[in-house]
């Protein structure tokens, strides 16, 4: 059983959501500044509870299909952003992660995103980490290239999101080549 997760990193802390995160978690994916590079519209407040309440239940499967987890500072329990990385195929997974606009530019990506997929190699035997980022999102290709991921190509009309069609850059990092 690995419920609950809480995973330490440098300046962030990785934790399992609860239902008392709605406010800040609404904060995070019903503002159009983060959820417009995102693979989704912004959510409402009964979104972001139904979001909030799948994620609790899945993280509660066993075996788990999904590390979906809340991104707080290291001494300060609210959640300003999240990590999460979705199993898919054999020994695979596919990263996403996002954080409050207010808190932008102080490496809180890097680190849970960091923190996560050290995670995911080290104590969950993952071979592969993908990730699909948006072709003008800079910041978010600079959080992989900093962590050494490779980019592998174009995914045409990868999603479908804010009304249109978007290709995504596909990003992925192996097991042996993870020097954190
Ligand atoms: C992408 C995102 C998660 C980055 O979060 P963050 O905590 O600001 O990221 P960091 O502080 O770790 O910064 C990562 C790098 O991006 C750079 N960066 C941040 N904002 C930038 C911008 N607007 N333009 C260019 N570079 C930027 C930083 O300088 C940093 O690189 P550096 O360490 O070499 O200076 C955040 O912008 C976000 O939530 N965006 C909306 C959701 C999203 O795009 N999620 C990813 C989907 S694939």
């Amino acid at each position: 059983m690995t419920y609950p997760i809480r995973i330490p990193g440098a300046s962030v802390t990785l934790r399992e959501f609860t239902r008392d995160d709605v406010d800040d978690v609404l904060a995070i994916i019903g503002d159009d500044k983060v959820t417009a590079s995102l693979s989704f519209d912004s959510r409402n407040r009964d979104q972001a509870v139904a979001m909030l309440e799948g994620a609790i239940e899945r993280a509660q499967q066993e075996p788990r299909t999904e590390f979906y987890l809340g991104v707080t500072k290291r001494d300060d329990d609210s959640v300003i952003g999240f990590a999460r990385i979705g199993l898919s195929g054999v020994q695979a997974g596919k990263l996403g992660y996002a954080i409050a606009a207010k808190e932008w530019g102080r490496g809180y990506a890097t680190d849970a995103a960091r923190t996560l997929v050290t995670y995911a190699f080290k104590e969950r035997g993952l071979h592969r980490v993908t990730a699909a980022i948006g072709p003008d999102n800079v910041a978010s290709i600079a959080v992989v290239q900093q962590l050494g991921f490779t980019r592998e190509g174009t995914l045409r009309d990868h999603v479908f999101t804010n009304g249109a069609w978007r290709d995504s850059v596909l990003f992925s990092v192996l097991a042996h080549e993870w020097s954190w």
